[in-house]
């Protein structure tokens, strides 16, 4: 992390000398000749930002909401983006210059992808959770370095083994970004995630937090140290050139926070997930994690998933079947997401479905 660390405080220090470090203000108190609120709505509702952080969008509230953030996760500081995606597609251009090798691994988010190919940087995947490939392929690259991957994978519910690829990013002088989207809110002891749970936060270049999946919300925060989130106050071309959360995702995000500590409702997943698994169809091809509530099942051919998808919509149920290009060719599937509202009466009724089909 040394090196990215001295790459963000150059280019902020050289903002310094030429006078023009971006940096978050207040202005609300003065009479507004510099806002997008043309036609005064937002005043009138006190609901939207009025334009970027850097310029009207800044306020109290979403300030406030960034500090509660990072103490409640144990980091220095967090930004807060309007959505994962967007996010994603800016943090990534932002770190990684032409001098930047990114290793990712190959079932990342869509939007993880993009901000890779957003970037200036070489790219190489690795296979899934195959960190023997990875390190062969660290050691083949010398200069900066960032390996990319989820804390759960969305479509196979899985995890990386986050230890031993710290080490062996370690050992490579390489970096890591940690996306939590499916993590957060259910794995760990307070469901802070994996990186909270395995607690390496200060090891960690940047962890993206997105709202849309337990928290029930929208937004993303981008969580690190106070010179990361400096850094994408200047550098993060999604985060400074796009309006700023409304007022309203701004409070529903900060009630909907403090609903997360709920052990009872991870435990009723994991569960539910157990009796799930159990009354399963055993010659049915299935992948999930440990913590997840993501179980995937694999049909053969797109023609009996598509007919199974149909089935369970007749039936009352909500499963989406998962084709190409969204998974690769041949690994087309079931998604099920087992929630902690599911009961087993509705459980029952799905398994009696998929254990009569194939
Ligand atoms: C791993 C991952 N990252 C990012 C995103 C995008 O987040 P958002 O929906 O907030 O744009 C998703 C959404 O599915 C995701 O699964």
């Amino acid at each position: 992390m040394k090196n990215f660390n001295q790459y963000m405080l150059d280019k902020i220090k050289l903002r310094q000398q030429n006078f023009n470090l971006r940096e978050l203000s207040f202005y609300n108190h003065l009479t507004d000749f510099a806002s997008n609120d043309y036609l005064g709505i937002a005043k009138k509702y006190q609901t939207g930002s009025t334009g970027s952080r850097l310029i009207s969008g800044n306020n109290l509230q979403i300030v406030a909401l960034e500090k509660k953030f990072s103490n409640l996760t144990c980091f220095d500081a967090s930004l807060f983006f309007n959505s994962g995606f967007q996010a994603n597609v800016g943090l990534i251009p932002a770190l990684a210059d032409r001098n930047t090798t990114i290793f990712y691994d190959e079932l990342i988010h869509a939007s993880l992808r993009d901000g890779v190919r957003l970037s200036d940087a070489k790219n190489f995947p690795f296979k899934h959770n195959d960190l023997l490939h990875l390190s062969e392929r660290l050691a083949k690259i010398e200069g900066k370095k960032i390996v990319v991957v989820e804390a759960v994978y969305s479509m196979d519910g899985d995890s990386p083994d986050l230890i031993e690829l710290l080490k062996i990013t370690k050992k490579h002088n390489a970096s890591i970004i940690v996306d939590e989207a499916h993590s957060f809110g259910l794995v760990g002891e307070n469901g802070l995630g994996l990186v909270n749970k395995l607690n390496l936060n200060k090891e960690i270049l940047a962890t993206i937090y997105p709202l849309g999946k337990a928290v029930g919300s929208s937004g993303c925060f981008v969580s690190g140290s106070n010179l990361m989130k400096d850094f994408l106050i200047n550098f993060c071309r999604s985060f400074i050139y796009s309006t700023a959360p409304t007022k309203t995702v701004v409070k529903e995000v900060d009630i909907q926070l403090s609903e997360l500590n709920s052990f009872n409702r991870r435990a009723e997943i994991l569960s539910l997930k157990k009796y799930f698994l159990l009354n399963l169809r055993s010659d049915l091809n299935v992948v999930s994690g440990n913590e997840s509530a993501i179980v995937s099942i694999f049909y053969s051919d797109t023609i009996s998933l598509k007919k199974i998808e149909g089935l369970l919509f007749e039936k009352g149920l909500f499963v989406k079947a998962i084709l190409h290009p969204t998974v690769k060719k041949g690994e087309e599937r079931l998604r099920i997401c087992i929630h902690a509202f599911n009961t087993i009466n509705e459980l029952d009724l799905l398994l009696k479905i998929l254990n009569n089909k194939k």
